[in-house]
């Protein structure tokens, strides 16, 4: 029998179109806990709007979604203090250090800040990504970026995380 309450995220017969582009047509699948899943499709495959939906950041036009038991068009913002979300396009807070960075989430997410401490110290060096801790994001390469926002997006212990092109800019030997 199914364990329904093992079922993370639910997509069921979604379909979003944009004007003439059928987005994404018809698309179920389940996710349960433990699991990593990809999706794998081309450029213009409806990943990244199907990542959209699942987030609220845009809404469908036929399917249901259940996300940690809850639905996008209602629980936006419990989704996304649940969830962990890296983008596709590489961070927006350029004028930041990932130090800086990281205070603020902290801070918005309102996070213990001896937890933080011990969970940077340990992401920062799993990623060699002390270097640069003090340097603006803007200076920094595609890869280091993606490595800053994989940690911001994990800095709360989603129970979710879902990345966009997760590999994006990083080099062989951070994919272990
Ligand atoms: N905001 C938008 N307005 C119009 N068309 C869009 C928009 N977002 C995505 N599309 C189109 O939807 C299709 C799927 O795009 P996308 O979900 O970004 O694909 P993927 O992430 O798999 O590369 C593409 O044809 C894309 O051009
Ligand atoms: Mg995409």
């Amino acid at each position: 029998m199914e364990n329904n309450e093992s079922v993370l995220l639910d997509v069921e017969s979604l379909s979003k179109s944009f004007e003439n582009v059928q987005a994404v047509d018809n698309l179920s699948f389940q996710i349960r806990k433990g699991e990593i899943y990809g999706l794998l499709g081309p450029n213009g495959a409806g990943k990244t709007t199907t990542i959209k939906l699942i987030l609220g950041l845009l809404e469908a036009d036929a399917g249901n979604i259940t996300v940690l038991g809850l639905k996008p068009e209602n629980d936006e913002v419990e989704i996304k203090n649940r969830i962990g979300y890296v983008s596709e396009e590489p961070l927006i807070y350029k004028s930041l250090t990932p130090k800086e960075l990281f205070n603020f989430i902290a801070s918005i997410r309102k996070l213990d800040g001896a937890k933080v401490t011990k969970k940077l110290a340990e992401y920062l060096e799993g990623l060699s990504a002390i270097e640069y801790y003090d340097r603006l994001i803007s200076t920094l390469s595609r890869g280091n970026k993606q490595k800053v926002q994989i940690i911001a997006a994990i800095l709360h212990d989603p129970e979710i995380l879902i990345m966009d092109e997760p590999l994006a800019g990083l080099d062989a030997n951070q994919l272990k």
